[in-house]
């Protein structure tokens, strides 16, 4: 039985994902609330090997097969990591879930919306974020943010495709968070850290925070 909260974060390239996560997961340790954090491709032992598969292949991959490595990181991941720490009653923080499936490998790769979604309740026996923060930022933007970082500069073999793919991932983030409204949160990235983060932790205590 569930008894902790999943907080996934969600968006294009750059838009800041990580860097939120960081201040989020620093706020979580100073008010003493028992958290996971984990990351999507990845997670696992297992999951960190397709992680590998899924950013540097040299070979062709179609979305759908693409989905299917997700799917498998995926199952590892939630029915193993993920959901016993629920059952603890930990606040669980994930950079990156399925609504990432949604947006590159549905919206701008072109495999079936639905299907996804329903595969992706079998996989993980249901479990969906209770909140999602979705990081709203123009894709030149990300993708600026990320050239001038000398550590994200050398691009994966996502990240490599081309800027209509990203932007298609974009529009598919907000077609997502219109299909899901009571979960989504669209935060606006464009501003400072410290403005994103205050929103964030605002939107927290008042959806989250007992
Ligand atoms: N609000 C912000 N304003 C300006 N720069 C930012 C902001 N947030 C993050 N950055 C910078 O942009 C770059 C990308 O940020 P970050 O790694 O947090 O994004 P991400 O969403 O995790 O990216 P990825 O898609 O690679 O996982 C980093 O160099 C980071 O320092
Ligand atoms: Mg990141």
């Amino acid at each position: 039985m569930k008894k902790g909260f999943l907080i996934s974060f969600e968006g294009g390239e750059g838009c800041g994902k990580s860097t939120q996560i960081k201040k989020f997961t620093q706020y979580l340790k100073e008010q003493g609330v028992d958290f996971l954090l984990t990351r999507e491709p990845g997670g696992t032992e297992l999951g960190e090997e397709i992680r590998n598969i899924l950013l540097n292949y040299k070979g062709d991959i179609s979305p759908l097969t693409e989905f299917f490595l997700f799917c498998v990181s995926r199952s590892k991941l939630i029915n193993e990591v993920v959901k016993p720490a629920l059952e603890e009653g930990k606040v669980v923080v994930m950079d990156r879930y399925f609504d990432s499936s949604i947006a590159y490998q549905g919206y701008a790769g072109g495999v079936d919306i639905n299907k996804i979604i329903q595969t992706t309740k079998f996989v993980t026996d249901g479990v969906e974020p209770d909140l999602t923060f979705l990081l709203d930022l123009k894709t030149e933007v990300g993708m600026q943010r990320k050239q001038k970082d000398e550590n994200l500069k050398n691009f994966d073999r996502i990240e490599r495709k081309s800027l209509s793919f990203h932007e298609k991932v974009h529009d598919g983030y907000l077609e997502i968070a219109k299909k899901f409204p009571n979960r989504i949160v669209v935060i606006d990235a464009s501003q400072s850290p410290d403005e994103v983060f205050n929103n964030i932790k605002e939107i927290y205590q008042k959806r989250i925070k007992k």
